[in-house]
C-alpha cells in the first residue's frame, strides 16, 4: 500500500504525536513531516533526536490556516495524514472552551477541507492508497457506571465536557467526509494515555513530579473516578496496525485494559517512587483530595474485541511495568521537565489550582 512519500502528522510535537513520530522513523523507511502550531502543549526538544534524519521534516503551522495545509500536501505528497492535534486537556476546556473549539473543531474542518483538495487531484491508484486516520477518545462515549459494560465502537456518543464535545464533533466530521466524498478516513477511539513526554498537567506526570518535589497531590473529589491507562506505546503500535490494515470508514477503540480508579494509580506512582527514589516519608503522605472538576466523568472503559479480533493487536505493557518506564524517563530527563515547567505553564497551574479550590502550593 506505501508508497515512498511520507506521511503528515499534525501535532507530531506533543505527547502522543510525538512518540508516534519518534516510533515511525525508527520502524519505517520513509519520513514524516511534523505539521504544530507549538502550543503550551508542543515541544520541539520532544523530537530533537530525530532533526538530524534527513526524512524529517517540521513545519510551524496551525491546522485552522487551510491554506498553509494545502501547500505542504502540495508540497510533500504524503500517502496519509495522521491527525493528532488537538487542544487535549479537559480542565483547560473547563476554564476556557473556545480553543477547543477553534482548533478541535474548525481546525478538523479546515484540514479535511484541504485534504478534500489534495485527494480530489490524485491518481486512481493513489486515491485508493491514500489515508486519513484522526486520533480520538474514550471521552466522546461519556461516562459509565460501575457495572456498565465498556464502551464498544457502537456505543452512543454522549461527551460531557467542552473537550469531548469537541472531540466528538471532528470525529462526526470525518465520518462525513468518507461518507459523503468518499476520503479513506480512519478513526481511533483510545483510552488515557501516558508515557514520556506528557505534558505535566496531566494526572500520572503531574503527580510524579509533585512527588518529587514535596508538593500535594491534589486527587479530585473522592478519587473514585476510573479510567483505562494506556501506554503510550501501545497506543502508537495501534495506530499504526490500524493505519496498515484498518477498513476506511471504520472506527476501532484502543484501550489498555488497565482500568483503575485515580486514587489506585496515584497509590501505585507513590509506592513505585518510594523503592526508586526513597524519600524521607513515604510519598503518600503528600496525597490530598480536592474539590471535584466541574462534571468529572465517572467511569470510562474499553471494549476492544473489534481491534484484537481484526487486527490482531492487544496491548503490552502491564500498569506496574508502564509506570516504572514513565517514572525512570522522568527521573532521567530533568532538563525537559525543567523546560516545560518554567513560563506559560507555572501561570496555568495558578489559574487551575486557584479554580480548583486547591490549597497549598501545586505549582511545578
Ligand atoms: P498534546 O496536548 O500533548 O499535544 C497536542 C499537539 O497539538 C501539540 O504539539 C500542539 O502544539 C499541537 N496543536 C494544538 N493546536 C494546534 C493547531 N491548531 N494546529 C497545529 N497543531 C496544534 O496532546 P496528546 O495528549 O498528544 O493527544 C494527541 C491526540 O490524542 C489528541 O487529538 C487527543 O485528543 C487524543 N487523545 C489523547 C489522549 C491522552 O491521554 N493524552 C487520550 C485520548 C485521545
Ligand atoms: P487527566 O490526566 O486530566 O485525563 P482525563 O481528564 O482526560 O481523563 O485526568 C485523569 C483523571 O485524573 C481524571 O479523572 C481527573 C483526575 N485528576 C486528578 O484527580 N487530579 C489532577 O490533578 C488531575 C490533573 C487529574
Amino acid at each position: 500500500m506505501y508508497d515512498s512519500s511520507s506521511i503528515i502528522v499534525t501535532g507530531g510535537a506533543g505527547f502522543i504525536g510525538s512518540n508516534f513520530v519518534l516510533r515511525w522513523l525508527a520502524t519505517q523507511k520513509t519520513g514524516v513531516t511534523v505539521f504544530d502550531k507549538l502550543t503550551y502543549a508542543g515541544n520541539l526538544e520532544n523530537l530533537a533526536t530525530v532533526t538530524q534524519d534527513s526524512r524529517y521534516r517540521f513545519v510551524h503551522g496551525d491546522i485552522v490556516n487551510g491554506a498553509h495545509v494545502r501547500r505542504i500536501l502540495e508540497e510533500e505528497k504524503p500517502w496519509a495524514v495522521v491527525h493528532f492535534a488537538a487542544e487535549s486537556h479537559v480542565d483547560r476546556s473547563i476554564v476556557g472552551p473556545a480553543e477547543f473549539i477553534r482548533t478541535n473543531i474548525e481546525g478538523t474542518f479546515q484540514l479535511l477541507e484541504a485534504v478534500r483538495d489534495y485527494w480530489g487531484k490524485l491518481s486512481v491508484g493513489k486515491k485508493k492508497a491514500f489515508r486519513f486516520l484522526h486520533v480520538s477518545t474514550d471521552e466522546v462515549f461519556g461516562s459509565l457506571g460501575p457495572n456498565d459494560p465498556a464502551f464498544s465502537e457502537s456505543t452512543p456518543y454522549t461527551p460531557n465536557s467542552p473537550y469531548s464535545a469537541s472531540k466528538a464533533a471532528s470525529d462526526h466530521l470525518v465520518r462525513a467526509y468518507h461518507h459523503t466524498y468518499g476520503i479513506p478516513v480512519l478513526t481511533t477511539n483510545c483510552s488515557n494515555n501516558y508515557g514520556p513526554r506528557q505534558f505535566p498537567e496531566k494526572l500520572i506526570p503531574l503527580m510524579i513530579l509533585n512527588a518529587l518535589k514535596g508538593l500535594p497531590l491534589p486527587v479530585y473529589g473522592d478519587g473514585g473516578n476510573v479510567r483505562d491507562w494506556l501506554y503510550v506505546d501501545d497506543h502508537c503500535d495501534g495506530i499504526q496496525s490500524v493505519l496498515d490494515r484498518g477498513i476506511c470508514g471504520e472506527t476501532y477503540n484502543i484501550g489498555g485494559m488497565q482500568e483503575m480508579s485515580n486514587i489506585e494509580v496515584v497509590r501505585q506512582i507513590c509506592c513505585a517512587l518510594d523503592e526508586i527514589k526513597p524519600a524521607a516519608k513515604p510519598y503518600a503522605e503528600q496525597i490530598c483530595f480536592v474539590k471535584d472538576r466541574l462534571g468529572h466523568d465517572r467511569r470510562y472503559a474499553m471494549d476492544i474485541t473489534k481491534i484484537s479480533r481484526d487486527l490482531e493487536w492487544r496491548p503490552k505493557e502491564s500498569f506496574a511495568g508502564g509506570l516504572r518506564k514513565t517514572i525512570q524517563w522522568y527521573l532521567d530527563n530533568s532538563d525537559w521537565v525543567e523546560n516545560v515547567t518554567s513560563g506559560s505553564y507555572r501561570s496555568w497551574m495558578n489559574t487551575q489550582y486557584a479554580y480548583s479550590g486547591m490549597e497549598g502550593d501545586a505549582q511545578l
